[in-house]
């Protein structure tokens, strides 16, 4: 297929624009460009066979089930979009004044003070873009922390090997030490090696949780006290929040901050590429630390306000403000009850289909789960010869996009699936079945399994060819 600048024609255009009635205005010629900026020049009929053909390539929530596990690919209301569509909150602009802006200041402050609720946190920054974003800010905020107090020693961040993997990178970003504390036979952190870990060189612990292996870690309370007690500070990777929320939270357990990805569990789609918002939210005594500027109510009417030790900015104003108007769309719309019952329905149905593929696949830590759940395939692989990544290009031909491959990598051969809360019964019976049919078929098929898909618009991709020769830019 090709590219958009590739149907471009010159002259070409959508545009119709009225003959200009003011005076015509030359910019300097040191300003101007010199040569011709590469815009592609497509008629309207084009542009839009053209963004078609791209969507039917794609394999999106439309188009079927999409259980990518810790990617949290559920379906979002539409409403949610409508209500961020409203010319009152797309047409403002961040550098217009607080009086004239007073309505999407009052949805930052709603949409803090119902996450702080939902999480147990007292104040919340919506800067972050991201929840690897959040992450480093929380880092930023712990480290702000211990320096305030003169302590400058505890110089390690403690992150368990079930982590998302963002954890550690954040980590080291925010040039602390990691240190990594192996998981025990149930796939929770190993206590006693934590126990030997801690010190007074240790600042916090980064702790997602439910882990990447779909487990809520029975010794939590033990876990932060024994942070606690080193004078170190916890962090909840809360991005796989909508296993719990409503249930359990995070500040109730002992931890001091939390980042939640609303681009997951509130609303926004995730993937793509598109914008998120990966809100940071922390304890009293961590607020003045938190970034510029936080939105307070004074006297009637809301105002920004400069945390007094603040890490600064992460994030030019406000963050992706229209996805924090989707989430506060979300919860208001679903309440108290319903964020109750979608953490409900996302671990009911990951556990559903646990138990259907756990007689015949391999489940890494077989038993309860939250919202998803790993297969390994290493058992498959050395009778037959079908690997994970065949079962995953397998089921794209079958119209399901597949789950994560090759993570979390404590697992070999691991398949990771979440099939979130907004899908039927009938889906996931559906999904069973073709995933027990792939596997009957794995026994005597090992080659056909080695050349799917077959019916996608690409083929089986050259993964090494594409990690070894990067080619990120078009040559015009
Ligand atoms: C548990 C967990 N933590 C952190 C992240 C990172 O979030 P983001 O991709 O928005 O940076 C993810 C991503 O899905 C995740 O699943």
């Amino acid at each position: 297929m090709n590219l958009i600048f590739e149907k471009s024609r010159t002259g070409r255009g959508c545009s119709i624009l009225p003959k200009s009635d003011v005076p015509m205005y030359s910019l300097d010629d040191k300003i101007t460009r010199k040569t011709e900026l590469h815009l592609p020049q497509v008629a309207e009929v084009d542009i839009s066979r053209h963004y078609t053909q791209l969507i039917k390539r794609t394999h999106g929530l439309n188009n079927g089930f999409y259980p990518l596990g810790s990617c949290t690919m559920k379906y979002n209301p539409k409403v949610n979009e409508e209500i961020a569509s409203l010319p009152a909150f797309k047409k403002i602009h961040p550098l217009q004044p607080a009086h004239s802006v007073q309505g999407c200041m009052e949805v930052i402050a709603n949409a803090e003070k119902y996450l702080c609720e939902i999480s147990g946190m007292d104040s919340m920054t919506f800067q972050p873009a991201a929840g690897a974003h959040g992450e480093l800010t929380g880092i930023l905020i712990i480290k702000a922390y211990h320096e305030a107090r003169g302590d400058f020693k505890r110089t390690k961040i403690i992150v368990p090997d079930a982590a998302h993997g963002t954890n550690p990178a954040s980590a080291t970003m925010g040039n602390f030490t990691t240190v990594s504390v192996p998981s025990n036979a149930e796939g929770c952190v190993d206590i006693e090696k934590l126990r030997e870990l801690v010190g007074d060189d240790t600042a916090g612990l980064m702790l997602t949780n439910p882990n990447t292996v779909g487990i809520f870690d029975k010794n939590i309370l033990e876990i932060t006290k024994i942070i606690h007690d080193a004078g170190g500070l916890n962090y909840y990777d809360g991005a796989n929040l909508n296993a719990v929320m409503g249930v359990v939270r995070p500040g109730d357990m002992g931890f001091d901050v939390v980042h939640m990805n609303l681009h997951k569990t509130f609303s926004t789609p995730h993937g793509g590429g598109g914008p998120g918002s990966g809100p940071v939210g922390c304890k009293k005594f961590l607020a003045s630390f938190m970034p510029v500027y936080h939105v307070v109510e004074r006297d009637g009417s809301y105002d920004f306000d400069m945390p007094a030790q603040t890490i600064g900015s992460v994030k030019a104003f406000y963050g992706n403000f229209l996805v924090v108007v989707k989430a506060l769309t979300y919860i208001l719309n679903i309440g108290a009850e319903g964020i109750l019952e979608a953490s409900q329905n996302a671990v009911l149905n990951a556990n559903y289909m646990r138990a259907l593929l756990s007689k015949t696949y391999d489940i890494a830590f077989d038993g309860i789960c939250m919202h998803e759940f790993v297969i390994s395939l290493e058992g498959l692989k050395k009778k037959t010869g079908v690997s994970a990544l065949d079962v995953a290009k397998m089921l794209l031909d079958r119209g399901i996009h597949p789950p994560t491959m090759y993570f979390p990598l404590i697992v070999h051969e691991a398949l990771m699936f979440e099939p979130t809360e907004t899908e039927s019964k009938e889906t996931l019976d559906e999904a069973v079945d073709l995933l027990l049919s792939i596997y009957e078929a794995a026994q005597n098929n090992e080659e056909q399994f080695h050349q799917a898909p077959l019916h996608t618009p690409v083929r089986r991709l050259d993964e090494v060819g594409a990690a070894r020769n990067l080619v990120l830019r078009y040559q015009f």
